[in-house]
């Protein structure tokens, strides 16, 4: 029997992705983002999705959609991350709502009782999060709350650097404790391995074999200053006085990314909602003088090729740059495998 999971803050999928691409069925997913849950419907057609704000679900609905009866393996918990973000400058603010849409996770657990929850964040959530709430509640249902522990996306196959903060309920310690352990470090995917067979675009062209292969038609001044940023991970600090950007002038340590190239042989940066911009970090193509296209995004994310988006550009861009890594999840199954068996049934 596979195990069997409940995808709360699904996003585009790329947590059901990862953990359908490990053998888990997904039984049912929670998102309130119409343009998202297209993208969903579009690849998980299998799944029942809620479409909904989850603070107004009652996970009863769940069961009554699914006819799903008994106990589910797995709860994953990938709540809004801007709160705890160091990209949002008014992180911590109290006036934030999205700051508690973690704890919306107890409601599901006290119907479906997991064998295992895990939370994916940004690490600010380990500062700025409600976690002793989170642990006190979870505590009373019957689990122990690990400490968040930092990964890195470039060590589970994906071929960025991106941090996330992981943690994990479980029933007992020991099963945390071997959950951690058997998280298998991955060999290292570079960004010419996961981009560098797509067809080389100059600005403003397509693939016609692939409607997310597209470039941007960048305007001639940001074409002048790509021509003058070195091939494979050259920066904006190679451009000329007269090309250089007026917010930039004597001001070489601010924004370092901005107009960077990424390099071949290495991990791509973060990707962010703005990663198809080469005005909002080191977005630009290793040899192309554009910025990367939104399949080289989503590749760069660890989508697989094939995946479908829903929605315009901005829209595409904003679900890929919030899109947990598929590898990344992947990477979790295995040590959640091991760790419910360390419960049993
Ligand atoms: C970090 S993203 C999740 C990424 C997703 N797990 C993935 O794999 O791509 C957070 C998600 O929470 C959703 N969200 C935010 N507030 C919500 C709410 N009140 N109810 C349901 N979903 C919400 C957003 O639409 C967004 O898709």
């Amino acid at each position: 029997m596979p195990l069997t999971a409940i995808d709360l803050y699904c996003g585009s999928g790329a947590v059901t992705e990862g953990l359908t691409a490990e053998g888990v069925r997904v039984v049912a997913a929670v998102d309130n983002d119409a343009i998202a849950c297209q993208t969903y419907r579009l690849n998980h057609p299998e799944v029942y999705l809620c479409e909904d704000d989850i603070r107004n679900l009652d996970p009863r609905t769940i069961r009554q959609r699914t006819n799903f009866t008994g106990d589910i393996d797995l709860l994953v918990v990938c709540a809004p991350c801007q709160p705890f973000s160091t990209q949002n400058r008014k992180r911590g603010n109290n006036d934030d709502d999205r700051t508690t849409l973690v704890l919306e996770c107890l409601k599901f657990a006290r119907e479906f009782s997991p064998r295992a929850i895990i939370f994916e964040n940004v690490p600010g959530i380990a500062i700025l999060g409600p976690l002793n709430s989170l642990r006190q509640s979870l505590f009373e249902l019957g689990y122990i709350l690990s400490d968040p522990r930092t990964l890195n996306a470039a060590d589970c196959g994906v071929p960025q650097r991106r941090e996330r903060c992981v943690m994990i309920a479980a029933k007992t310690r020991e099963g945390i404790e071997t959950f951690y352990r058997a998280i298998t470090p991955q060999p290292q995917v570079t960004v010419r391995q996961m981009i560098g067979g797509l067809r080389p675009l100059n600005a403003a062209e397509r693939d016609p074999d692939d409607p997310l292969h597209f470039a941007r038609d960048h305007q001639r001044i940001v074409l002048q200053r790509l021509a003058y940023i070195p091939r494979d991970g050259g920066s904006r600090h190679a451009l000329p006085p007269e090309l250089e950007l007026e917010c930039h002038r004597g001001r070489t340590n601010d924004f370092p990314d901005v107009y960077g190239r990424m390099r071949w042989d290495d991990v791509a940066p973060t990707l962010t909602t703005g990663c198809t911009d080469v005005t909002k970090g080191r977005f630009a193509h290793p040899r192309d003088n554009r910025a990367i296209t939104l399949r080289e995004a989503a590749l760069l994310q660890s989508f697989p090729p094939h995946y479908r988006f829903h929605g315009n550009v901005a829209q595409i861009a904003r679900q890929i740059g919030n899109a947990v890594p598929v590898n990344m999840i992947r990477t979790l199954v295995p040590p959640l495998r091991q760790l419910l068996q360390t419960q049993g049934q």
